[in-house]
């Protein structure tokens, strides 16, 4: 199996710890992980990997904020056939379109062909413990998907 890429951003640092809960979970679940923030990573890298997963938090009226969206519009027509996916963001219920960047960010995989193996993790502000144990399950079932 190879290793399995996060790219993700975070402004106040809540999705950069679900990020690095995800990390955990896909070590535990027995396979090599690389993460990044969006700010570092390279557009091409993704087509190294077989398996990635991104993570945003949402920002606007249900939007993904401007730093992902370089990355975004980037990614377009890039060929996902084969690449397996999931997505998480972080995000606040107050909000009318609570954690919307991971609609967006689906349908872009959806979009360049990538296939979406698991149901995405949308996390309210800071993870809480039982929040931790959900973003490590995450990380676990996304390497028994893939
Ligand atoms: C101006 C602004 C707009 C936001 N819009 C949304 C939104 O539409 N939906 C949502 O779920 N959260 C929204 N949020 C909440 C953030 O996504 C949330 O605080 C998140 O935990 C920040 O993650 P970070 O710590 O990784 O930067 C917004 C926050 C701000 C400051």
């Amino acid at each position: 199996m190879g290793k399995i890429l996060i790219v993700y951003c975070s402004m106040t640092g809540n999705t950069e710890t679900i990020a690095k809960m995800v990390e955990e979970g896909i070590i535990e679940g027995g396979s090599e992980v690389v993460r990044k923030d969006v700010l570092e990573v390279d557009a091409n890298e993704i087509l190294d990997y077989e398996a990635v997963i991104l993570g945003s938090y949402t920002w606007g009226e249900g939007e993904i904020p401007d730093e992902f969206l370089d990355y975004y519009d980037e990614i377009n027509g890039l060929d996902f056939t084969g690449k397996k996916f999931a997505v998480f963001s972080s995000g606040d219920t107050s909000y009318d379109n609570f954690c919307g960047a991971v609609d967006i960010l689906e349908n872009r995989i959806e979009v360049n062909g990538g296939q979406i193996v698991l149901k995405s993790i949308k996390i309210e502000q800071y993870p809480n413990e039982d929040d931790e144990v959900r973003c490590k399950e995450f990380g676990k079932r996304f390497v028994e998907s893939i």
